[in-house]
């Protein structure tokens, strides 16, 4: 199908009849036309009717230094024609190794070993695959059971899967690799009545959760446990005072290892390079991907400790693993230019500096009757709306559908905002916006969301 991808109706037409968009539920699009995002500028994407939206999201949590970076395209360019790809299967290139030396120090402790993926799925995967042939080859190898947590999103491949906890999006894919176990989250406004007056107390009582479950499991089955610094789905979970140091001692006590799965939280989302940093802690493994090249090119990784690399690195025991596009040469050089950006222009700064403003700001739409919480860290909120705000009464699954997807995502892009309206869990709106966001940009948040969750209370 020929078509001139500048007439609006024909790329409707063909985007129908062609493209499978991700999570979607196509048959929205019968009536509808296909959102179409042809050019972005700093914080600011353009549709192909020339109209300006807001990027609250980074895009999916990715666009970290904004859209429209010359040099970022430059860094792609220079390297595709020098070397466009080769693959770090028994051959290293330049940008690759340079990529892996910068990562590792700029990361805690001794996370000094990176292997590269294309994706966050591929790092999770590779993370307990990592995790299951460490224990085989150290005398433990029963060890191969992983503990997430209640609704976290860790990714689609069929490992990442049985990591992830949203029971909804499995059932179609069921049976999924043994050994997937969850355990409570982090979310305070929900906290059970029994754990709700401390949120210190919460914290150590759902950390302490981890070590129950390693209990009930068994420890000698046991390798992993992922979870991100601040959890994503359900709207943005910070950890508790004291969480990640009593996740810390429990892993340790148990001999099990402790994945950050830092897809989303690294790479200044949460004002530092790394949220095991903020939060104090030290991971095993960290995976990462999505802001390590600010999407210009695709790449993620995991770094992981010195010890973990050992079994591998004397005798004759390789980790079996590889993926043909891991570590491109493209994405290594964006991801160097990438990270030239953030010193010049010193985001993991202006988050620290801005992000009490962007708190403050999104908490002014405490005053409506929709808004039951807001919560998160750096550049990283969820928005969790109520039926009933002295109660916590949430919405039924019609109401939610009603108002999430019938509603309130179209007409928040329609006001001009990307952001997600998420009903994984409890209905909740995400923002993530680009690092070099500032007050005028949460402004136009604040003032977008106001309107368009008035009217939706309107509607209930
Ligand atoms: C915490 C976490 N892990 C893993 C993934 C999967 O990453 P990808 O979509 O790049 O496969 C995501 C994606 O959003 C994520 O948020």
């Amino acid at each position: 199908m020929t078509f001139d991808p500048s007439d609006p109706a024909a790329l409707q037409v063909a985007a129908k009849e062609h493209l499978w968009l991700h999570f979607t539920q196509m048959s929205t699009y019968k009536s509808e036309d296909v959102p179409v995002i042809v050019r972005g500028s700093g914080p600011y994407v353009y549709d192909n009717h020339g109209k300006r939206y807001l990027d609250g999201l980074s895009g999916l949590f990715v666009s970290m230094v904004g859209h429209g970076r010359t040099e970022l395209a430059e860094a792609a360019s220079k390297q595709a024609a020098e070397l466009a790809y080769f693959p770090l299967w028994s051959y290293a290139h330049p940008s690759a190794v340079q990529l892996a030396a910068r990562i590792a120090e700029l990361a805690p402790g001794d996370l000094n070993k990176v292997f590269f993926t294309t994706s966050g799925s591929e790092a999770v995967e590779s993370a307990w695959k990592l995790a299951k042939a460490y224990f085989k080859h150290t005398g433990e190898p029963t060890r191969y059971k992983v503990i997430s947590r209640d609704i976290a999103y860790h990714g689609t491949s069929m490992g990442a899967l049985a990591i992830t906890g949203l029971s909804a999006i499995k059932p179609d894919f069921e049976p999924l690799p043994p050994g997937g176990v969850r355990v409570p989250n982090t979310n305070f406004y929900r906290a059970p009545a029994f754990m709700s007056s401390s949120l210190a107390d919460f914290g150590l009582w759902a950390a302490d959760e981890i070590e129950r479950a390693i209990l009930r499991e068994g420890p000698e089955s046991v390798a992993a446990v992922f979870l991100e610094p601040v959890q994503n789905s359900g709207g943005c979970f910070p950890p508790p005072p004291g969480y990640f140091a009593r996740v810390r001692e429990i892993c340790d006590r148990y001999g099990v290892l402790l994945v950050s799965d830092e897809v989303i939280c690294a790479f200044g989302r949460l004002g530092y390079y790394f949220g095991a940093e903020r939060y104090g802690y030290q991971p095993d493994i960290i995976t990462f991907a999505k802001g390590v090249t600010s999407g210009y090119s695709p790449l993620g990784g995991m770094i992981v400790r010195d010890a973990l690399m050992e079994p591998f690195r004397t005798g004759g025991a390789t980790f079996l693993h590889g993926i043909t596009f891991a570590g491109h040469p493209v994405s290594a050089a964006v991801a160097l230019a990438n990270l030239d950006v953030f010193e010049r222009d010193n985001l993991l700064g202006n988050v620290r500096a801005n992000e009490e403003g962007f708190r403050a700001t999104l908490s002014k739409l405490l005053d409506l009757p929709i808004v039951g919480d807001i919560r998160g860290d750096g550049y990283f909120y969820g928005i969790e709306l109520v039926k009933d705000k002295a109660t916590k009464e949430t919405f039924d699954d019609d109401e939610s559908e009603r108002l999430l997807r019938g509603f309130l995502s179209h007409a928040l892009f329609e006001a001009g905002l990307v952001c997600r309206a998420d009903d994984r869990g409890d209905p909740v709106i995400q923002l993530a916006p680009p690092l070099i966001c500032t007050q005028q940009h949460f402004d136009e948040m604040e003032q977008i969301l106001r309107a368009v969750l008035t009217e939706a209370w309107s509607r209930i």
